[in-house]
């Protein structure tokens, strides 16, 4: 008989509960091409005030609207700073190059700390050069899913901030998990807001959506953005019924969020040290395995997937494991329980 399956590959394999799948069902919908869904419409209200911004308009995906973000930012043959591991630059088909036309230049972060700051930032801005390309964007990502849901503070955004601010460069944040940094400190979405002239926020991550990201800006950004999603064949007609899952679940599934964070961190206290495995402290819902030396992480995830228990390969000797609204604590804990023992000498 097969195991029962608790994955914990990320925190985007969750299925829509019967009670959003009613709120779907129920949406009051119209042609969002032609004339503007209601149900859509309202989604965008609500979480540019939430943000803080004048505009907001919703994507398919979050890849999309950073690729958006990326574009409406940007001229063809300059350049986007970026953190050395963000998604924009590793996880999205090279779309800064091959759909804006620009360059992506990372920005590693200094000795001590996993994401890029203001500091490490200054260190990359190159001074104007008739060689060098000009750089036209800043991308922050918050949290940070390669530094293992790493949240940034309202006080570093800030500095980067101020560091694009003194060369005029706008800033995007790719905030595909913000609602879980808001979540993890407390610090209001409108502040964050603050520190970036548009925000991505995806629905289909920790709020457990099917489907759906949003962009946030000002009015005359987002009316570009919205020419862009239309180029891109991101324009949807009946679109309502994915906007009332995430309309529902801001109102469900965004305090919630916490217990994610619970569950990570007790996850990380089960799997420190386990055969000499070292846990990154997680500050959110993803929690990022160092394995013991000698273990692979090809042979650590085969193994306890043939436990019931699916972990996700970061890199040859890393292991993701997210935690989200499909798994409650005692599947946590079973599942730590199986890593645990794999890394102990079973996977080796
Ligand atoms: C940080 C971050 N940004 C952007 C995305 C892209 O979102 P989507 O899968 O909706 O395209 C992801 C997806 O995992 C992500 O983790």
């Amino acid at each position: 008989m097969t195991p029962p399956q608790i994955d914990l590959r990320s925190d985007t394999v969750t299925r829509p509960t019967p009670a959003m799948r009613r709120a779907m069902a129920d949406a009051e919908v119209g042609d969002d091409v032609l004339d503007g869904d209601p149900t859509v419409r309202r989604l965008e209200a609500r979480v540019a005030e939430m943000l803080g911004k004048e505009a907001a308009l919703f994507f398919p995906s979050g890849t999309m609207a950073n690729q958006t973000a990326v574009w409406v930012h940007t001229t063809p043959g300059t350049e986007v700073l970026l953190d050395a591991n963000a998604h924009i630059i590793h996880w999205e088909m090279a779309g800064a190059a091959a759909l804006a036309g620009v360059q992506v230049r990372p920005v590693p972060p200094g000795e001590g700390h996993s994401v890029a700051t203001a500091a490490d930032l200054e260190r990359t801005l190159r001074p104007a050069s008739p060689h060098a390309p000009v750089a036209t964007l800043i991308c922050v990502e918050n949290t940070h899913n390669g530094a293992g849901g790493k949240v940034s503070t309202f006080a570093d955004l800030e500095a980067i901030r101020g560091v694009a601010d003194a060369i005029e460069l706008p800033v995007h944040m790719d905030g595909a998990r913000l609602w879980n940094a808001h979540v993890a400190t407390g610090t209001p979405l409108d502040e964050f807001g603050r520190t970036a002239h548009t925000v991505m926020l995806s629905f289909s991550k920790g709020l457990g959506c099917p489907v759906g990201a949003i962009l946030v800006g000002d009015a005359p950004v987002i009316r570009r953005a919205h020419m862009i999603r239309k180029r891109l064949g991101g324009g949807m007609r009946q679109s309502g019924i994915l906007a009332a899952a995430a309309l529902y679940a801001l109102d469900a599934h965004l305090a919630r969020l916490a217990d994610d964070h619970a569950h990570a961190r007790a996850l990380a206290a089960q799997l420190e040290g386990a055969g000499g495995a070292r846990v990154v402290p997680p500050d959110t819902n993803i929690v990022m395995v160092d394995l013991p030396a000698g273990m692979t992480s090809s042979a650590v995830v085969a193994a306890a997937a043939e436990q019931g228990v699916r972990v996700s390969p970061w890199s040859a000797t890393r292991i993701r494991a997210v935690t989200h609204l499909d798994v409650d604590a005692e599947a946590v804990e079973h599942a730590g329980r199986v890593v645990r023992a794999l890394l102990e000498g079973a996977a080796r």
